[in-house]
């Protein structure tokens, strides 16, 4: 039983470690497949769609698209690991800017669904100036580290 519960202990720490070094690794070696890279450019295509559909003035498809952006799938755990690792306390304020693009395209999915042209254009412009906040803190310095070691 004892011995048992220590060869446990022993698998869980070999591969808490390995986890680790996987991280360092990773952390050292370019690495052109950012998950993050292929979200923005989903990101980028929905803001496309939306303002098309705006200038249509599709209420409908505003409201999905926006939801879209607001429900915006995150990297795997591993990269947001590297991320934290490499923002370090600044962490806490790349995520109250993706907080703030989260919130921007659920207020413009709720305008679209009342209709009111001026109002959905100030919240799409309020959602563009989100992405333009967090990119001109954190975009260079991501791209440096990450892709440009
Ligand atoms: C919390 C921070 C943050 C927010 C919010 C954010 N971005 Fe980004 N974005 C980044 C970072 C970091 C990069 C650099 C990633 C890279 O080059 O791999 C980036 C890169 C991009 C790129 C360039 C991708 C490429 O192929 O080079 C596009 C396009 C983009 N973002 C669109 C958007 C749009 C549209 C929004 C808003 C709906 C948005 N982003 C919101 C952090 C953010």
């Amino acid at each position: 039983m004892f011995m048992q519960m220590i060869s446990k202990l022993a698998t869980v720490l070999l591969l808490t470690i390995s986890t680790i070094a996987t991280t360092l690794a990773d952390e050292t070696t370019p690495n052109n497949a950012m998950v993050l890279r292929k979200i923005m450019q989903e990101l980028d295509n929905n803001m496309q769609s939306t303002n098309h559909a705006i200038t249509r003035e599709d209420w409908d498809v505003v409201a999905k698209t926006a939801l879209l952006i607001a429900e915006h799938p995150e990297p795997p755990f591993s990269e947001k690991l590297r991320i934290m690792m490499f923002f370090g306390r600044d962490t806490s304020r790349l995520k109250q800017l993706d907080g703030q693009t989260h919130q921007a395209a659920k207020n413009l999915a709720t305008e679209a669904k009342t209709g009111n042209r001026q109002n959905i254009i100030s919240s799409f412009n309020t959602l563009e100036q989100s992405c333009t906040n967090c990119h001109q803190q954190f975009k260079n310095a991501f791209i440096k580290h990450f892709y440009k070691p």
